[in-house]
């Protein structure tokens, strides 16, 4: 269960992205943050191409002319509503979604469903 939140939301700028470090399922995962507005998604910080981390030093993350994020290893192209490529060596695919919730000012896992 978490017990901390990812991040508080005044940390994650209008627009901007931030890495964090998340027990999913019993593994330290890197994940990346999006902030629009209210909301934040969060996807793997695992490109679809070639399995490398999205960032090109820890945290930092490109953002084209467009608004989408740039894999900074070949320049894959990502959207940021669901995380499709729309440009780039993995075209087509999409970066892995992880469920986040925004609740008391800052960003948490979102509790799965229990089984
Ligand atoms: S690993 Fe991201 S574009 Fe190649």
């Amino acid at each position: 269960m978490d017990t901390a939140p990812l991040i508080a939301l005044e940390h994650l700028a209008e627009g901007g992205f931030a890495e964090v470090e998340a027990n999913l399922d019993g593994d330290a995962e890197s994940l990346v943050l999006y902030r629009d507005g209210e909301a934040v998604r969060a996807w793997l910080n695992v490109c679809p191409h070639a399995g490398r981390r999205l960032d090109w030093a820890p945290g930092q993350f490109l953002k084209s002319t467009d608004g989408w994020l740039v894999c900074a290893a070949h320049g894959a192209s990502f959207e940021l509503q669901g995380g499709e490529c729309l440009a780039g060596p993995c075209r087509g695919e999409s970066l892995r979604a992880v469920a986040v919730e925004v609740r008391d000012g800052a960003v948490w896992l979102k509790r799965a469903a229990s089984l």
